[in-house]
């Protein structure tokens, strides 16, 4: 397939870390300096499904498509107020489109997974265009007075639209369990014959494990990438990571020994958005003309679970 559209949106409502320092014992200087994140988008009175139609009419637009076009909607999802329907069916009547849908949750590497998903119906001949949207709240998912967390969050919404082509050139997924570094409990709702003890625990990290597993796994997953299809780091021309935290950016940037100017970053006034970090900073690396055509991108993402994954493509 082919990235034949983008598109993005964010919450109007802005935090800086001098909010945060307001009511969290914590400081601009230390979010700064240890995650690279001065301010994020956070969700107030927007709801998320509302952000989602958004990023995929922007996408559609983009792209040149009207949603009756489309066979397959996937949607990259963590949390959201909705249980149940999914997402992407809302997705789905929001832009008036007639074709399936499905949800997934692979936490911040959901559009990685979600293209291969997409790349897979395609090679096997059941598809053509294909709409791939990742929204995200995970400021809903913290406790807001736990400043170990917090402060690395925004939310959003990003899309692609994928249509025939070959300039998906690669993807790599990976995933291994561990489940007490990264995780959240939520209480279901009480039946009368529930005897076990349950809790309702907001997200928790291990902060540390969580760092070197993802500088480990997005080396690995874009090397990988580059094996299989005989590249070298140095041929690709932008390198789009999930933005976790801008050390682990520089340390991946390190580790392939490439130029920081091949890194396009946002975190600075996103935060970690899951998911959606790599659908928000592809469409706004298109947007802004970053890329040329036949260019290639590596982009790279990880989460918890952990799961992983790395996709190699020419614009
Ligand atoms: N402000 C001030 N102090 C803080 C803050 C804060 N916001 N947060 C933690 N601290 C303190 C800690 O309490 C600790 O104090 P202590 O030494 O007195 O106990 C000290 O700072 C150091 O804490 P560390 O956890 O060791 O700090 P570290 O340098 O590891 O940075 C961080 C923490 C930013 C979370 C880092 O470990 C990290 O980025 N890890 C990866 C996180 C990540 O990528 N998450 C993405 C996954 S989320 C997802 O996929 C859904």
């Amino acid at each position: 397939m082919r990235i034949a559209g983008t598109g993005s949106v964010l919450p109007k409502k802005v935090v800086t870390n001098d909010m945060l320092a307001g009511f969290l014992d914590t400081s601009d200087e230390w979010i700064r300096t240890r995650t690279g994140v001065v301010s994020r988008h956070v969700i107030s009175d927007e709801k998320l499904e509302d952000m989602a139609i958004e990023a995929a009419k922007r996408a559609l637009d983009n792209a040149g498509m009207t949603a009756d076009e489309l066979d397959f909607i996937i949607c990259s999802n963590v949390v959201n107020e909705y249980v149940t329907p999914q997402l992407s069916c809302i997705i789905q009547g929001g832009i008036g489109a007639e074709c399936p849908c499905i949800d997934i949750n692979c936490a911040c590497a959901g559009f990685i997974y979600a293209v291969e998903i997409a790349e897979s119906f395609y090679q096997a001949g059941k598809v053509k265009n294909v709409l791939v949207v990742s929204a995200e709240e995970p400021t809903r998912m913290t406790d807001w007075s736990d400043r170990r967390t917090c402060v690395l969050f925004g939310d959003g919404a990003g899309a692609a639209v994928l249509t025939p082509g070959d300039n998906i050139r690669c993807v790599k997924l990976s995933a291994s369990s561990a489940t007490d570094k990264l995780w959240q409990y939520r209480l279901l709702h009480p039946t009368p014959y529930i005897t076990k003890e349950e809790v309702d625990v907001p997200l928790q990290m291990k902060g540390q494990d969580v760092f070197k597993f993802a500088v480990k796994a997005a080396s690995k997953d874009i090397s990988r990438t580059l094996k299989e299809t005989g590249h070298s780091a140095d041929e690709v021309d932008h390198y789009l990571l999930h933005q976790a935290n801008i050390r682990i950016i520089n340390a991946i940037q390190e580790y392939l020994e490439q130029p920081k100017e091949k890194f396009p970053v946002n975190i600075e006034d996103h935060g970690n958005s899951s998911s959606s970090c790599c659908p928000i900073l592809l469409d706004e690396c298109n947007r802004s003309g970053r890329f040329r055509k036949g260019d290639l991108i590596a982009m790279s993402a990880f989460g918890a679970g952990f799961v992983s994954g790395a996709l190699l493509f020419e614009w």
